[in-house]
């Protein structure tokens, strides 16, 4: 096969924009939801190379471009295979099964077809893409399968993958009817990411158990004499670019703005979240609106605005979340609002970087109380954006992110009455508490930023294997 002239490449199901038709029939790019963008977009702005990915469109083929200085290769999707391959194995089968099956995980053959074909596209991609003993970085859930397909096609690279979201027990793996599959597509990485340890683990005992091979540790030994290595590498963010953003006049001028326009109260809370059934929306709201309620909090003094970023609306469970999410505010306000004062300000939208820090800085009280999260880089975007040492986090204890922000009010979404005590104490501790947290995590989130993440992981994958040596690490 022709090879390429990258010598890095990073393959994603999304490209970092999406391309958008307005009404009027014109074209725009616009900055792709989610996580993964935000940590990547800087990790390729520093390394250079070529992103691959879905430009967000349906049936439209693209030729290579630069967006902003990065080189983006575009992968197409008809409309049936963002039904089947997107909304349907990657984000009704295996999103809600590695997230600990909060909502049932569907399984349809046909959409594990789909996921086949889309990852064989990606694969052969990056096939051409890739310069002779490049290094190809594959990320997250949708692309499980290119690691192996990628091998079979460039043995000469090297391949690293990191999977964004959680990896589950083997007892919910075992569900997936393709889970031998998935693992073996998996093991064609000399690299396998993870979050957190306990996933990195969960791997290499389903590997043991239902592949076969021999393991060690987070090492896994493969018949050819390759090998394998399993471990976590926590994602961040760009830490200091966050900080830098949310120092400037702007966002200062805009973080006053806010809390004015909500009638200057003595507490602002803040939910930002993709509009997720993993995300604990329901149970959050439920908690602050039950405090004003019970008379614990005075509608006067605290306001909870949530944005909730529109996501995967043509998928059953987003839309009944949608309704669920509408119903529950229009009753907290209906039951507790007074003119001129309402509890919950919802905002069902997308907002630029530099509002999200004008939000950050306004905001007394972050509230993020994912059911299960991979790590959550919002609850780090807020740390970043809190320069002044000011401000207080509740985090659930089922985020990644909580086993590093030890500075967070610690929560178990599920358990209501916990969690109201934990956003009360959080807005009535001191200001010196308050601060002797935040320097915490901000020690914790300024020093491990994404560009420790990326290089960690980037000279782990360059040292594990000499792509000349067949076993560099013997048994
Ligand atoms: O990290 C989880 C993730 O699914 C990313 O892979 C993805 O880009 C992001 O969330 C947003 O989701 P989506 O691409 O489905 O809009």
């Amino acid at each position: 096969m022709a090879t390429g002239t990258a010598d890095f490449v990073v393959i994603a199901n999304r490209l970092p924009v999406d391309r958008i038709t307005a009404p009027d029939g014109s074209t725009m790019w616009r900055t792709s939801p989610g996580g993964l963008v935000t940590a990547l977009e800087p990790v390729m702005r520093r390394n250079g190379g070529a992103w691959i990915g879905w430009h967000g469109a349906a049936d439209e083929n693209l030729k290579p471009f630069e967006h902003n200085g990065l080189h983006l290769v575009p992968v197409p999707l008809s409309d049936d295979e963002i039904a089947e391959y997107y909304e349907g194995f990657s984000n009704s089968t295996l999103w809600p099964l590695y997230h600990d099956v909060v909502a049932p995980p569907e399984f349809h053959r046909e959409w594990w077809d789909a996921y086949v074909r889309v990852n064989r596209r990606f694969a052969e991609q990056a096939a051409k893409v890739a310069k002779p003993d490049a290094v190809v970085w594959v990320q997250d859930y949708q692309l499980q399968l290119v690691p192996t397909m990628l091998r079979e096609l460039r043995p000469d690279l090297r391949i690293g993958f990191f999977l964004h979201i959680p990896f589950p027990p083997a007892e919910l793996f075992q569900q997936l009817p393709w889970r031998r599959q998935i693992l073996e597509g998996l093991l064609g990485a000399d690299l396998v990411g993870f979050q957190m340890p306990g996933a990195a683990q969960n791997f290499v005992r389903l590997v043991r158990q239902r592949v076969g091979h021999k393991t060690h540790r987070d090492m896994i030994y493969l018949p050819d004499g390759r090998t394998v290595l399993a471990q976590a590498y926590p994602i961040s963010i760009d830490a200091a670019g966050f900080e830098e953003l949310a120092r400037t006049p702007e966002v200062i001028a805009r973080a006053a703005e806010i809390r004015e326009s909500l009638g200057s109260p003595k507490t602002m809370l803040l939910g930002i979240d993709r509009l997720d059934y993993t995300k604990g929306l329901r149970q959050r709201l439920r908690a602050f609106g039950e405090l004003i309620s019970d008379g614990s909090l005075h509608v006067d003094d605290a306001v909870f605005v949530q944005v909730a970023t529109p996501s995967r609306e043509r998928v059953d469970q987003y839309k009944i979340l949608r309704d669920d999410i509408n119903r529950l505010v229009g009753r907290i306000n209906g039951d507790v609002a007074r003119i001129g004062q309402q509890p919950v300000t919802y905002l069902h939208a997308s907002y630029p970087r530099s509002e999200m820090a004008a939000l950050y800085r306004a905001a007394d009280v972050m509230v993020v109380t994912p059911l299960r999260d991979g790590m959550n880089l919002v609850a780090k975007e807020y740390v970043a954006c809190r320069y002044d040492d000011r401000g207080a986090l509740v985090l659930s204890e089922f985020a990644g992110a909580a086993s590093e922000l030890k500075g967070a009010y610690q929560v178990n979404p599920h358990d209501i009455n916990g969690m109201k005590s934990m956003m009360l104490e959080a807005i009535n501790a001191s200001p010196r508490e308050k601060a002797r947290r935040m320097k915490a995590m901000r020690k914790q989130v300024m020093e491990n930023d994404i560009d420790l993440w990326a290089s960690n992981f980037l000279r782990e994958l360059t040292s594990v294997r000499d792509p000349h040596a067949k076993n560099p690490r013997p048994v």
